[in-house]
């Protein structure tokens, strides 16, 4: 979290009222303060740093959430590049805590896919290949797109909304596929 959306989300959605930026590392959190400080923010912005995979820190944003009046059908969740982050016990974890914390909360998920090496050698100069490089080299492991989609089945998940934000030519004539995408989810069963 780096105070961008955060920033984003309060200066331009009128109807937000409020948001909770999370994260582990006091250095992210302090800097993203300045960031909404700097916007004139302050007011609508609270932050919770900790672990998310800690139900204690998804618990102390909910009790912000009751401190506000805010019941679960008024918020939105969203957890922007940070599933592929996690081992994927752990993003299990997340998905399935989210779902016992927040309910039907709709939830806004952005992901960068794994895209195979064949097409990656084939396009070296297009941006994903430097992406999963990267990510590879820091020990995180990308999704491939069918994967992400089982994975949020798995976790009892559906999707509301998918927006395409870019793809790859593939190898076969008039075949893309896509490395970055955003979703809106829901639990599949309505609690
Ligand atoms: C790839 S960035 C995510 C991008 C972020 N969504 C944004 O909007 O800037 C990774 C961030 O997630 C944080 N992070 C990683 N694992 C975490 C965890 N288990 N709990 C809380 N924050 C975590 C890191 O400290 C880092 O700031």
């Amino acid at each position: 979290m780096d105070g961008e959306v955060l920033v984003q989300a309060a200066k331009n959605v009128n109807y937000l009222q409020w948001c909770c930026g999370i994260d582990q590392s006091e250095h992210v959190i302090e800097s993203a303060q300045q960031k909404v400080s700097e916007a004139g923010v302050s007011r609508k912005v609270r932050f919770v740093k900790g672990d998310v995979l800690n139900e204690e820190c998804l618990l102390k944003v909910k009790k912000q959430m009751n401190i506000m009046g805010f019941k679960p059908a008024q918020l939105v969740s969203s957890m922007l590049f940070i599933l592929h982050d996690l081992e994927r016990p752990a993003a299990e974890k997340l998905l399935l805590n989210h779902k016992k914390y927040f309910g039907n909360t709709p939830l806004i998920i952005a992901e960068v896919f794994s895209i195979p090496l064949s097409v990656l050698c084939a396009y070296p100069n297009y941006r994903p290949a430097s992406f999963q490089f990267i990510h590879e080299i820091s020990g995180q492991h990308l999704f491939t797109k069918r994967e992400f989609h089982g994975f949020l089945i798995r976790c009892g998940y559906r999707i509301l909304q998918e927006q395409i934000h870019s793809s790859i030519p593939g190898l076969k004539a008039g075949e893309h596929l896509d490395t970055i995408a955003t979703y809106v989810v829901m639990p599949s069963k309505i609690s």
